[in-house]
């Protein structure tokens, strides 16, 4: 499977913030925000990624993550021209997915849970084995911002829907999706939406029609943070500096995931360890290394 992070938008909603400076580059207290979704996809155990972004801001992330080397991955770069909706991630993707599944995470979806984790390999696996694509449910107070689940009286998915103003339940999509290759063919023959965009509910509602889409709802031990407004992005640094510090354990250090995984070398983490070694990024690095 193949992994497309969507680093792209205008951001404008956290203007001044994000006037000059990509969204997804801005701190979630230690780290950059995609360092959290691209925890995700090594948790995933996916090796070659995708980073789609603006023409302004796609260097910003080659110079963060390079070649994906020091995490032990291959990372590949493309420009998305305008922001004409999340399913064009696949169009622009389309010769990097080759004849592969793909997992699409959104550059701004910071999740957070043990269990949640866990469970990402396997469902790599089963969207593999069963030609069945997988999206996930989560209970917010706020459904009208998301695409909804529609459940009937036995909780069978009938319906998503992007951004209803009376939204059906209060289960959001997550910015998280699996699918399998067909999703290609798909993005290619939804219509853009009434805001003009190719959305990633008419590729979901396809999946659906098709009943190949398995709709997973993340559990209570599962935390999905928003970071579209001001206050939510300070609450998502106040959450992992919280848990870190509680913990003892990093959320999302991709260095340490990539480690555990077997992705890099213990020498391949001292590089990056020493390059950090000012500050307690690169002290945490350090102390993995010596308890391995
Ligand atoms: C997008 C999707 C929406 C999904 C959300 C998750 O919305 O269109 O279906 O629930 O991401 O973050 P956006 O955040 O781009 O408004």
């Amino acid at each position: 499977m193949k992994g497309i992070i969507l680093a792209g938008g205008s951001g404008t909603r956290l203007y001044p913030l994000t006037k000059s400076i990509s969204k997804q580059i801005i701190p979630i207290y230690d780290k950059p925000m995609i360092y959290y979704p691209l925890s995700v996809l090594l948790n995933a155990g996916i090796k070659e990624i995708l980073i789609i972004s603006t023409p302004n801001d796609i260097n910003t992330y080659k110079t963060l993550l390079g070649d994906g080397s020091k995490i032990g991955v291959k990372i590949y770069y493309k420009i998305q021209p305008s922001p004409d909706g999340l399913a064009q991630a696949f169009i622009i993707g389309e010769e990097f997915i080759g004849n592969d599944s793909v997992c699409l995470v959104l550059g701004d979806n910071v999740f957070y849970g043990k269990s949640f984790e866990n469970k990402l390999q396997s469902v790599a696996d089963y969207v593999d084995k069963n030609d069945k694509s997988v999206v996930f449910g989560y209970k917010v107070s706020d459904p009208a911002r998301y695409g909804v689940i529609e459940f009937d009286n036995g909780n069978k998915v009938i319906s998503i829907e992007e951004k209803p103003s009376k939204p059906k339940s209060n289960f959001a999509v997550v910015g998280l999706y699996f699918y399998t290759n067909e999703v290609v063919k798909i993005a290619k023959t939804i219509k853009p939406s009434k805001r003009g965009e190719l959305e990633i509910t008419s590729v979901n509602e396809e999946f659906l029609n098709l009943q190949k889409l398995h709709v997973n709802i993340l559990d209570n031990d599962t935390t999905w943070l928003d970071t579209g407004t001001f206050n939510s992005l300070l609450e998502a640094s106040q959450f992992v500096k919280t848990i870190q510090k509680r913990n003892s354990e990093m959320v999302a250090c991709i260095e340490e995931i990539a480690f555990k995984k077997d992705f890099i070398t213990s020498e391949k983490l001292l590089e990056t360890a020493d390059e950090y070694s000012n500050n307690e990024y690169g002290k945490y690095l350090k102390k993995l290394l010596i308890s391995k």
